[in-house]
C-alpha cells in the first residue's frame, strides 16, 4: 500500500490560534483526508512548540509556570482541532519527553560529527520571532525586520551549525529537484538567499533556560528552532528504541509533504534539510509554501485588535463554512483575504445557492416524478446528458491532480465547475417540462440519474473539505454507505432500488445586512473596506517633469542641528552635490556609504535647518519604516525613467 505523511509547522504555544494560522491545519486535513481516500497509508501530523523566550515571558506575564501554561494552550488547542474535525494522527509536543530525549541525542550526534560546534556570539535577538537579526537589517530603534517589535542585544557563547560546509550541497541539491520547494518563486526565494552566502547558525541559548539543555553542557538550551524542527522525525520514533514509525513513513516513503507559511520559509528550506544531511537522514519531503490570510487592514495581530477566531465562525456558520472559506480563499503561495463581506458571499454563492440548491432540486425532483426512487441508468437520452458526463469525468482527473500537487484552491474550482454544469444541465433540461410530456419520460429519468450521480461525485470530491456536508448529500441521495473512494472515481454506478430522503438545507442563505449587524456588534473587526485614499492623477508628461538619477553617496554625516537628518555628498555623473535627507533614525551614516541610490536632481535647492540641500533621495516608507531605494547594476549618472 502507498504511503503518506503530511505535516503542519507545530504553533507557538503563546497564545490562541485565529483563523489565520489555522489555516496550515485545515488545509492539511483536507490533503490528508484526500489521500486517505486515495486508499494511501497517511499520517498526519501536528502539534505544538512550547519551548523558548517568548514563551517564558508570557507564562510569566501569566503568573504561572512554563509548563502549567503549555499544558493549557495545548489542552485547548486540542479541542479546537477537534471542533474543526481535524484528523490528525498525532499530536506533538516538545516538551514531550521522548521528544526532548531524542533531540539531546540529535545534538549530540551532531557535535560528535563536529557539525555543531561551540563558539561565542552577540547580536540583536528578537524574542518573539526567536532569530537574530544583523544589524542592517534591522528596524528604527533596533526592532525586528519581520515583527517590528523591539530586539534585545544579547551577547552569549554559544553553540552553532555549520550551515557553510553544506552550502554548495544544499543549493546543488534544491538545483536537482526542482520540486522539493514550492511554488517556483519561492524556491527562486531560497536560491538567491543562500547564494548571497550562509552564516553559521547559533543553536543554543544561556540567556534563559525554558528549553531542552544540552546534554554535554547543561547551561545552555538547544535553540527552539533546532528543537521544533526536529519534531518532523521524533514524532516518528526517530533515535527512540522504536522508530518503525520513522523507517516507514520518512524513509520509506516519497510522498511525504511539509506545509508551511511563507515566514518560516528558511527554516524548513535552508536549516531543516542541512540537519537533515549532517545526520546523514535522506531529505524526502516536499516543501509547499503558502501565503498569509489577511485582514482588509492586514495581518491579524492582538495588537490591531482585528483578530477572527475560527470558534466565531463555526459557532455561527459551522465548521465546514469556515473550512470551504479558507481553502477557497488561499491560492498556493499567494496570500488571501479575510472579510465578514467576502465569507457572506462565499457562503451564500457556493455553497446555498450553488451547492446546497442542487441537492434540495435534485432531491425534490426524484421526489415528485420518480417517487423518490432514483431511476437506474439508461445510457445517453440526450446529448446534455453526455456532455455533463464529461464535465464530471474531466474534473475529476483535474481534481485530483490538483490535490496533488496541494493546489486545493483550483481542486475544489473543479469541482465547482460541476456543480454549476449540473444545475445549467437542470436549466437546459428543464425536467418541469418533460413531466408534462408521456413520451418523455425515459428522458426525464435519465435527467433523474444524471443528476444524482453527478451529486455522488460532488460528495466525494468535497468530502476532504466539507466534511459535515458530504455524508450529508450521500444520505439525502439514499446512499449514505457509500465509500468516499476518490481513487478510481468516475461516473456511472448502477443504482439498484435507492430512495432519497430530503434533509434540511445545507446552508441556509444569509441575509448579508443582519449578519454584518451582528458582527459588527459582536467583534469591533472593521468589516467595510477603508476608504481608499484619492491619489490625484498626472499625465505622462507631468511625470518627465521630475529628473530622476542615479547618485553613489560617497560622505555622509549628521546634521548638526537635528538628530533625523543627515547630509551626503552624492556624487551624480561627473557632479557632486550635497542632499539632506531625513533618514538619520533609520540609516547611520557609515552605513549608507557607497549606495547607489535614486536622487531627485532638479527639486529647487533649499535651506534645511541652516544646510543646503540640492535635491532629494528616494525612499520607499511603510509606517515608521523607511528603507533607501538602491540600484546595483547601472552606474551614478545614469538616468531613471
Ligand atoms: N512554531 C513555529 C513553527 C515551527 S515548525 C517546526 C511557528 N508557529 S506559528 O504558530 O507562528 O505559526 C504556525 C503556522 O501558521 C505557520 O505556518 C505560519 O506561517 C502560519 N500562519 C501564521 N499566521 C498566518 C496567517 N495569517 N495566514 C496563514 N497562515 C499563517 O511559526
Amino acid at each position: 500500500m502507498s504511503k503518506c505523511y503530511i505535516t503542519t509547522p507545530i504553533y507557538y504555544s503563546s497564545g490562541s490560534v485565529h483563523i489565520g494560522n489555522s489555516y496550515t491545519t485545515v488545509a492539511c486535513d483536507a490533503l490528508a483526508r484526500y489521500n486517505r481516500s486515495m486508499g494511501r497509508d497517511t499520517f498526519y501530523l501536528t502539534g505544538m512548540d512550547e519551548h523558548g523566550l517568548k514563551i517564558a515571558e508570557a507564562a510569566e506575564k501569566a503568573g504561572i509556570s512554563p509548563q502549567t501554561f503549555v499544558d493549557k494552550i495545548a489542552e485547548g488547542t486540542k479541542t479546537l482541532w477537534q471542533n474543526l474535525k481535524i484528523t490528525n494522527d498525532y499530536f506533538i509536543r516538545t516538551t514531550d519527553q521522548n521528544h526532548v530525549e531524542a533531540v539531546q541525542k540529535i545534538f549530540e550526534q551532531l557535535l560528535k560529527t563536529g557539525d555543531i560546534y561551540l563558539g561565542s556570539y552577540q547580536g540583536n535577538y528578537c524574542v518573539s520571532c526567536e532569530a537574530y537579526f544583523p544589524k542592517s537589517q534591522l528596524g528604527e530603534g533596533d526592532t525586528c525586520p519581520d515583527c517590528g517589535k523591539p530586539t534585545k542585544l544579547i551577547s552569549e557563547e554559544c553553540y552553532f551549525l555549520n550551515l557553510k560546509k553544506y552550502q554548495k550541497r544544499l543549493l546543488e541539491f534544491i538545483e536537482n529537484h526542482p520540486d522539493f520547494i514550492q511554488p517556483s518563486t519561492r524556491r527562486n526565494e531560497v536560491i538567491s538567499f543562500i547564494k548571497g552566502g550562509l552564516e553559521d547558525l547559533c543553536v543554543s541559548r544561556t540567556s534563559f533556560n525554558w528549553g531542552i539543555s544540552v546534554p554535554s553542557n547543561p547551561k545552555h538550551v538547544i535553540y527552539v528552532w533546532i528543537d521544533a524542527l526536529s519534531n518532523y522525525l521524533t514524532a516518528l520514533g526517530f533515535m527512540q528504541e522504536d522508530d518503525s514509525l520513522y523507517q516507514k513513513y520518512w524513509v520509506n516513503n516519497d510522498h511525504i509533504y511539509q506545509i508551511v507559511g511563507k515566514d518560516i520559509l528558511r527554516f524548513h528550506a535552508i536549516y531543516w534539510p542541512i540537519m537533515l544531511m549532517a545526520l546523514n537522514v535522506p531529505i524526502n519531503y516536499k516543501l509547499y509554501v503558502h501565503g498569509w490570510i489577511l485582514n482588509r487592514d492586514g495581518k491579524m495581530s492582538k495588537s490591531k485588535g482585528n483578530i477572527v477566531y475560527p470558534m466565531d465562525i463555526v459557532n455561527n456558520y459551522g465548521v465546514d463554512a469556515l473550512r470551504y472559506y479558507l481553502t477557497k480563499e488561499l491560492p498556493l503561495g499567494n496570500d488571501g483575504l479575510f472579510s465578514y463581506e467576502r465569507f457572506f458571499e462565499r457562503y451564500n454563492n457556493d455553497l446555498a445557492n450553488d451547492l446546497g440548491n442542487l441537492v434540495s432540486r435534485t432531491v425534490s425532483m426524484v421526489e415528485k416524478y420518480f417517487g423518490g426512487v432514483v431511476p437506474t441508468s439508461c445510457g445517453h437520452v440526450t446529448s446534455f446528458d453526455e456532455a455533463l458526463e464529461t464535465v464530471c469525468n474531466e474534473n475529476i482527473t483535474k481534481y485530483q491532480q490538483k490535490m496533488e500537487a496541494f493546489e486545493l484552491q483550483d481542486a475544489l474550482e473543479a469541482v465547482w465547475t460541476i456543480v454549476r454544469r449540473a444545475n445549467k444541465y437542470i436549466d437546459e433540461t428543464a425536467p418541469w417540462a418533460l413531466s408534462k410530456d408521456e413520451t418523455k419520460k425515459e428522458e426525464l429519468a435519465s435527467v433523474m440519474y444524471h443528476l444524482v450521480e453527478t451529486l455522488r461525485i460532488v460528495a466525494i470530491l468535497v468530502s476532504p473539505c466539507l466534511v459535515e456536508s458530504a455524508p450529508k448529500i450521500l444520505y439525502s441521495l439514499g446512499i449514505e454507505n457509500e465509500p468516499l473512494n476518490i481513487n478510481g472515481l468516475c461516473f456511472g454506478k448502477e443504482y439498484k432500488n435507492i430512495k432519497v430522503q430530503k434533509i434540511e438545507p445545507l446552508f441556509k442563505r444569509l441575509d448579508v445586512a443582519v449578519e454584518l449587524e451582528k458582527v459588527k456588534k459582536e467583534t469591533p473587526i472593521p468589516t467595510a473596506p477603508k476608504e481608499e485614499k484619492k491619489v490625484s492623477e498626472i499625465t505622462i508628461d507631468d511625470f518627465a517633469k521630475v529628473n530622476l538619477q542615479i547618485g553613489e553617496i560617497i560622505s555622509s554625516k549628521r546634521h548638526e542641528n537635528a538628530d533625523k537628518l543627515l547630509v551626503s555628498q552624492i556624487k551624480i555623473g561627473d557632479e557632486v552635490r550635497q542632499i539632506v535627507s531625513g533618514i538619520a533614525k533609520n540609516y547611520k551614516p557609515e552605513e549608507i556609504i557607497g549606495k547607489k541610490v535614486i536622487v531627485v536632481t532638479n527639486l529647487k535647492p533649499v535651506k534645511i535647518r541652516g544646510v543646503e540641500s540640492y535635491g532629494m533621495v528616494l525612499c520607499a516608507s511603510n509606517n515608521d519604516k523607511l528603507e533607501i531605494i538602491e540600484v546595483k547594476e547601472v552606474p551614478s549618472g545614469s538616468i531613471v525613467k
